[in-house]
């Protein structure tokens, strides 16, 4: 069996603020994308990644792509590098359109969470493949959650606490049974934010395991810093 992979990488970063693409832009001085793709480097059986970034953008992803593997993508990594879309979902699009038919199983993750460990990685393809469904890693929700009212003046007020118990932050890589996800790809109506959305709309089960606060998305610059500060505490 040959698990394939869809690693998004084609947002612009505007919310980072850094003046390029989000994947792009180094942490601790290795740009987010190859930090994402070391997690992908050694693992046990057959993978076939779909790189997906914006224009103009190719020659720099090949070259950090070709760092991070080295010679082990001939014999068990293949490779494609391909351009993204408007939005994430289009993006996803893409990135399934070069994967091969030979992926029985397909992960999807966000280049934004490069901290996301290999073994989060083995623990989801291996759910997908003993369940047969989707399967995404998620954590209880820590903080407290009221649901607001936008009054006209702009300002908020609270209408109601919302139970937590029942609610979990999700993460990436999200996996799925190939066909399944093509499926639901090709029926996806409207923009989700995210690819257990489409797969659940389009009526497949979906379930989640534990996942890892390494895991966390990189979206703001307070973020940058704590990725930093990660891979600092870990430095000899
Ligand atoms: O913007 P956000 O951080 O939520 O995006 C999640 C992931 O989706 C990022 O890795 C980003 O590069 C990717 N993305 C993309 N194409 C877009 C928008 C986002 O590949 N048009």
């Amino acid at each position: 069996p040959r698990t394939g992979v869809v690693i998004v990488a084609a947002g612009s970063g505007t919310r980072l603020g850094a003046g390029q693409p989000k994947a792009f832009v180094p942490v601790a001085g290795v740009p987010m994308l190859e930090r994402a793709l070391w997690s992908f480097v050694g693992l046990p059986g057959e993978w076939e990644l779909a790189i997906v970034v914006p224009e103009g953008f190719e020659d720099e992803a090949r070259q950090l792509a070709e760092r991070a593997f080295g010679e082990y993508e001939s014999s068990r990594m293949t490779l494609h590098l391909c351009l993204g879309g408007e939005s994430r979902q289009a993006s996803v699009r893409e990135g399934l359109r070069c994967l091969s038919e030979q992926c029985d199983v397909i992960l999807v993750h966000d280049a934004a969470r490069c901290m996301a460990s290999s073994a989060l990685i083995e623990r989801v393809a291996g759910a997908v493949r003993a369940t047969h469904a989707g399967v995404i890693p998620a954590l209880p929700v820590v903080d407290t959650i009221k649901r607001v009212r936008t009054n006209p003046s702009g300002s908020e007020s609270i209408e109601e606490t919302v139970s937590r118990t029942p609610l979990r932050a999700v993460q990436t890589p999200q996996g799925f049974p190939a066909a399944a996800l093509r499926r639901a790809y090709e029926m996806a109506a409207e923009e989700y934010t995210d690819d257990a959305a489409i797969v659940s709309a389009c009526g497949y089960q979906v379930s989640t395991i534990p996942g890892e606060g390494d895991a966390f998305k990189i979206t703001t610059p307070a973020d940058l810093r704590r990725a930093e500060q990660h891979v600092e505490s870990f430095a000899p």
